[in-house]
């Protein structure tokens, strides 16, 4: 074959010169999943129908003043009655599979004892759309929606929780094991307990510091619980977890940032990874013993059931944090918890990297970092990986001729893939890593946690009054991707 880009030959068709996404699509690997990704609060609506119970979220972002501008989920993206459309845009992309969440209030109205029938046949049919579709379906157990009955009773603080838990995902696999591929037990435990119970800016808006350690270990509980249980049920599918990952530097050289550096690391990168991979909780600093007193001792038996094979292990990346010590503004644009006030360090910016709408640096590289990191740190105890989630936020694109030009958007996702596919390339920062896969967030703007309607995230444009969905330009760049990638086999 002759080399793209060189002039025609006599009688020969000139070879076309590939663009950036058909190089891109050439490098992706036979076998790799492409994705999109979705979680149930985010998009459903329809809070109050068909028999679902209220979640911690209904509660939280009824509280004045906890959402950005008093922006509930009430009615999100109205997916409850527009899941088949949206299914079709999602098979329409191209793309292998579908990651969604099932709300668990939806299901499970209390938390515990009766099934609501109405809400299995929501992501029954669900579930049988995507297998239509030729989408292969990726059900998250648990993103962020407790049952709010639960939550009263203490949510994540309580160990009750992490039995519950198992007992619905039990379920779940009975009702839905013999279609699902993929099951995520929970995504992003760590934001939960920091963001939820430590400084208090998501549900359940508590503000404890340190003191919402035990939250941690009842996720990490209920993740074990949720593995037995699936496989107990005879699910066919492949299990694992999902753990945000993010690089952690010192902003300064200095004594203090090095601790507080090494302190956030050790929340977000090892809390969950450690006793999940490797069945033990990591060591923190001497310095920082202090904190995390409430894990010292767990009983061995919890160990045992944390510490489960895992087919395979999902990592959601978005930005590398830099942490300086003392009192910072706010991430997010979020408004500030007095418990934030008294935490002693807060993000630095990168001054080299551009940043996202949210204002998180733009570092594809880092990617590759987090990867290089949990291959150095679980060598073979590491299964095969699935980046669950990349992407991000940007103001409203530019329109013009009825398309949607969200150039930013285009380039952070090329560049996140192609670093993650370089990285585990030989000879690249973490080859060895098996790499399996890489979903994209969002499929659609969607109800953004604390920021409401502000952040947009979709390859789908929003139009939160009427509904209206608009491909963006990067939906189309994602399904040239994955049809140049299908043409190639
Ligand atoms: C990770 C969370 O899983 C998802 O729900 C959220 O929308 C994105 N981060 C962006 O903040």
């Amino acid at each position: 074959e002759r080399p793209p880009g060189e002039p025609p030959v006599e009688g020969e068709e000139p070879a076309p010169v590939p663009s950036a996404v058909d190089r891109l699509a050439a490098r992706i690997p036979p076998g790799f999943v492409l994705g999109v990704a979705t979680a149930a609060f985010q998009i459903e609506g329809a809070l109050a129908e068909d028999g679902r119970g209220p979640s911690g979220w209904d509660a939280f972002t009824a509280k004045p003043g906890a959402i950005a501008h008093g922006h509930t989920a009430e009615t999100a993206c109205d997916h409850y009655h527009r899941s088949g459309a949206d299914l079709r845009l999602a098979a329409e992309l191209g793309v292998d599979s579908y990651r969604f969440s099932i709300a668990w209030p939806r299901v499970q109205p209390d938390g515990r004892g009766a099934w609501n029938e109405k809400g299995w046949d929501f992501y029954d049919r669900l579930v049988d759309t995507m297998l239509e579709q030729g989408l292969s379906p990726m059900a998250t157990l648990y993103h962020w929606d407790t049952p709010l009955p639960l939550e009263q009773d203490g949510g994540w603080l309580s160990r009750e929780t992490a039995q519950r838990f198992g007992e619905y995902s039990a379920e779940a696999a009975r009702r839905l094991g013999d279609r699902v591929d993929r099951w995520v037990t929970l995504n992003e435990p760590v934001s939960v307990t920091l963001n939820g119970y430590a400084v208090g800016i998501h549900a359940p808006g508590k503000q404890m510091l340190f003191d919402a350690m035990p939250a941690v270990h009842h996720q990490l509980l209920a993740h074990g619980l949720a593995v037995q249980a699936v496989r107990a049920a005879g699910a066919k599918g492949e299990i694992g977890i999902t753990n945000m990952h993010a690089p952690v530097h010192p902003a300064g050289m200095n004594l203090l940032d090095w601790v507080h550096a090494r302190v956030v690391d050790l929340m977000v990168n090892r809390l969950y990874a450690d006793p999940v991979l490797l069945g033990r909780y990591p060591k923190p600093p001497f310095l920082a013993r202090k904190f995390f007193h409430a894990l010292r001792d767990p009983r061995p038996e919890d160990l045992a059931t944390i510490h489960q094979p895992l087919d395979f292990y999902g990592v959601n990346y978005y930005y590398p944090a830099r942490i300086r010590s003392g009192p910072g503004p706010t991430p997010d644009g979020v408004k500030p918890t007095k418990a934030m006030k008294n935490i002693p360090f807060h993000l630095a910016d990168f001054p080299e990297y551009a940043s996202t709408g949210f204002g998180w640096p733009i570092s594809p590289e880092h990617c590759g970092v987090v990867l290089g990191e949990l291959r150095r740190r679980y060598g073979d105890a590491l299964p095969p990986v699935f980046i669950t989630e990349s992407g991000a936020s940007f103001p409203e694109p530019a329109q013009s001729d009825g398309l949607l030009y969200d150039d930013e958007r285009i380039e952070y996702l090329a560049g996140h893939l192609e670093a993650a596919l370089a990285a585990v390339e030989d000879g690249g920062p973490a080859a060895g890593v098996d790499l399996r896969g890489w979903y994209v967030w969002t499929l659609m703007d969607n109800f953004e946690w604390a920021a409401g309607y502000t952040q947009r995230f979709g390859l789908v444009h929003v139009d939160f009054e009427t509904q209206e969905r608009s491909p963006k330009a990067s939906y189309y760049w994602l399904r040239r991707l994955a049809q140049g990638r299908a043409r190639r086999e």
